[in-house]
């Protein structure tokens, strides 16, 4: 069986439906380990919740991004993990961790990249005035959201919305778009680096 790692930070919703979506596939993944850098975030009493095992690791307590990095790569070794989803991970992962699983690390990210990279991307779509945006499930490489793009959903942006309403719509999208990538890396479908087979569907819309 797949074994995956799922890094968070904050509410845990992705990891909620990654968790729901993991018992319903015909090729279950097992997810091993959550590693979250927020102690007292919400997602990890949702891993709690379903028995996984959570390692804490606050990038606070280190002294630079290279050795959390190290930490992480030390932390994730037991485990015997093939893939990793970040989901709400807001950390940008060093070149030691992306090389030890290269090509295995899943994002996903609050617009259709590459359009509004990096934080705040809601906010970013409301003040560009887009009519339209979404969300993507990339590979990670050591860019900001640069990596190969495996899947995206789109969702309309309304004249009314503020970026709460905006946050909810996409995050049904987002729940919608890795799950399907989860049971993609469990069926083989999603290759390493990102490329998967012709004729699969990689975009949804809700527009
Ligand atoms: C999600 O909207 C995710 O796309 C975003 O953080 C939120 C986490 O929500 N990630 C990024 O912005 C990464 N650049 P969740 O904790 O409820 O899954």
């Amino acid at each position: 069986m797949t074994r995956v790692a799922v890094l968070v930070s904050g509410s845990g919703t992705n990891l909620q439906a990654l968790i729901d979506a993991t018992a319903q596939h015909e090729h279950p993944v097992h997810i091993a380990v959550v590693v979250c850098n927020r102690p007292g975030a919400p997602a990890i009493g949702r891993a709690q919740a379903a028995g996984i095992p959570v390692e804490v690791r606050s990038h606070r307590a280190f002294a630079d991004r290279a050795s959390y990095d190290q930490e992480l790569v030390r932390t994730l070794e037991p485990y015997g993990v093939d893939w990793i989803c970040c989901a709400g991970f807001m950390r940008i992962l060093g070149p030691t961790l992306i090389s030890a699983y290269d090509g295995h690390i899943l994002n996903i990210h609050p617009s259709i990249l590459p359009s509004f990279p990096g934080l705040n991307a809601q906010a970013q779509a409301l003040a560009a005035g887009v009519r339209i945006t979404g969300c993507t499930v990339h590979i990670v490489d050591a860019g900001v959201d640069t990596g190969q793009i495996v899947a995206q959903g789109v969702v309309p942006v309304h004249t009314n919305d503020t970026e709460d309403t905006l946050t909810a719509r996409l995050l049904k999208m987002e729940h919608r778009a890795y799950t399907t990538v989860l049971r993609w890396v469990g069926d083989g479908t999603l290759q390493p680096g990102g490329q998967v087979a012709e004729g699969t569907v990689c975009s949804w819309s809700d527009v």
